[in-house]
């Protein structure tokens, strides 16, 4: 079942894994320009950040990223943290379409931190990965028989 829900090949896992190796030490230059890269192309999302302590959110963010990735080789022992995690974002009114945006946002960060090395094949590799989980993250918590 897990494996239809993560259609992500071995090699995919790690080029995304190795690539996340050179990200890990501008952690918070990578979050930083995630948010403003966000809010952005999406501006009507900042409001879901009215309350928000900025700085912690980007650290919150960054660890999620970081324990999913280095997770995806044993997805199993990620399902219980995503599934807490996409049942606090359906409390925030975060939709499906938050997500994809959540998803451009994510790729063009990696893009501007990797540059050349950010490859079509890198990039197929991200995209796979982060649809993989949206996949759990959707599934646990029946975004799709919602209207919105
Ligand atoms: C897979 C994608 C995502 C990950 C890994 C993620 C990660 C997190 C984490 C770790 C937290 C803090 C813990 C919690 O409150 O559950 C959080 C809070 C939050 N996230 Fe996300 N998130 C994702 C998608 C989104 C999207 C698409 C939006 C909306 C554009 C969003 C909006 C929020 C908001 C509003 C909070 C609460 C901030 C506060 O404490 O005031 N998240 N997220």
């Amino acid at each position: 079942m897990l494996e239809q829900i993560l259609p992500l090949t071995r090699r995919q896992k790690q080029l995304v894994i190795l690539s996340f190796a050179r990200i890990l030490p501008v952690s918070s230059c990578f979050s930083q320009r995630f948010y403003e890269h966000l809010w952005e192309i999406a501006p009507e999302t900042k409001e879901l950040f009215s309350n928000t302590n900025i700085e912690q959110q980007r650290e919150n963010l960054f660890k999620a990223i970081s324990t999913a990735i280095t997770g995806l080789d044993n997805t199993e022992n990620l399902i219980p943290g995503i599934r807490r995690l996409s049942e606090g974002h359906r409390v925030y009114a975060v939709s499906r379409e938050y997500y994809q945006l959540l998803a451009q946002s994510l790729l063009w960060t990696v893009r501007e931190e990797l540059g050349q090395e950010f490859t079509p094949d890198l990039e197929e590799s991200w995209f796979s990965a982060y649809q993989a989980l949206l996949n759990i993250v959707t599934g646990l918590s029946d975004y799709a028989s919602e209207p919105c």
